[in-house]
């Protein structure tokens, strides 16, 4: 079979094991973007979850699954390769687990989802059709997955001004690339594969799954004023993509399987 995602292989995570700490202290802070921003834009098209089955696949240390159990999901679970948790209430799991098959995560497995997240952590699958793909086959009937990754003109234009190369140079660019991220914690060196539009589009149309709604969130006009370094951060690099995946009808992806 022809490899339906020329990004599928994914970004190392070995350092997370490492970066978990400084990440969650950068999101913790009153200005991070994903306080301001992607958190509220991820729980404003999840909706409302009362009642509902809920996985956060990537989930750091369990703070938004633990809120979302807060707010009423009947069954709250995140795995995180880190196993950097917070300590959790009664009734919120949270597994050290590879999202890459979230099905072989010992404790998932015949389990179904309304909701499954991966939030800034789709990077991280070995191949994102397969993780995406198992996903799929998780969701109840009614079910979708919300997915966030970086704008990938972010890391295009950061590499070209590290190069002094052109943004299309960069975008268009195939070789992986290190990258070391100034807030989290200089000192580990992440591995990255370049990504374009297009690349995340069939991917997820290669694990039978269509976006329903795209979101490209900004700072509020009050959140902008006070915080104008962080929206000179978005004026430059523009933010996260926000993505609601519905499941295609499976004969589609059966047919498009039988095709490779
Ligand atoms: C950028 S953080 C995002 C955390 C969280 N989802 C959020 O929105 O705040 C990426 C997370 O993915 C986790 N991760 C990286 N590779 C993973 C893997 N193969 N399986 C499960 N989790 C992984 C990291 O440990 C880290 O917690």
């Amino acid at each position: 079979m022809d490899d339906p995602d020329p990004g599928s292989r994914g970004d190392a995570s070995a350092p997370w094991q490492t970066l978990s700490a400084g990440f969650e202290q950068a999101r913790a802070r009153e200005d991070s973007l994903d306080r301001l921003v992607e958190w509220p834009a991820q729980r404003a098209l999840l909706g409302d979850v009362t009642g509902l089955a809920v996985l956060d696949a990537g989930c750091g240390n369990g703070a938004k699954i633990v809120q979302l159990a807060d707010e009423g999901a009947a069954a709250a679970v995140g795995v995180d390769i880190s196993g950097n948790f917070l300590d959790v209430p009664a009734g919120v799991e949270l597994l050290v687990g590879d999202l890459s098959d979230l099905a072989a995560v010992p404790g998932l497995a015949g389990r179904r989802f309304d909701r499954i997240l991966f939030l800034q952590s789709f990077g991280y699958a070995a191949d994102g059709v397969r993780a995406l793909r198992t996903a799929r086959q998780m969701l109840t009937e009614d079910g979708f997955i919300l997915l966030t990754r970086t704008q990938p003109v972010r890391y295009a234009l950061e590499q070209a001004e590290r190069n002094g190369t052109s943004l299309g140079e960069e975008y268009f660019a195939t070789e992986p690339f290190t990258y070391r991220h100034r807030g989290w914690d200089e000192q580990v060196v992440l591995t990255k594969r370049p990504y374009t539009m297009s690349d995340l589009l069939n991917t997820f149309s290669a694990a039978g799954l269509w976006p329903e709604t795209t979101v490209e969130p900004q700072l509020s006009a009050e959140a902008a004023e006070r915080h104008p370094h962080k929206q000179a951060v978005l004026n430059a690099y523009l933010g996260i993509l926000v993505f609601k995946l519905r499941p295609l009808p499976t004969a589609w992806l059966e047919e498009r399987l039988d095709q490779h």
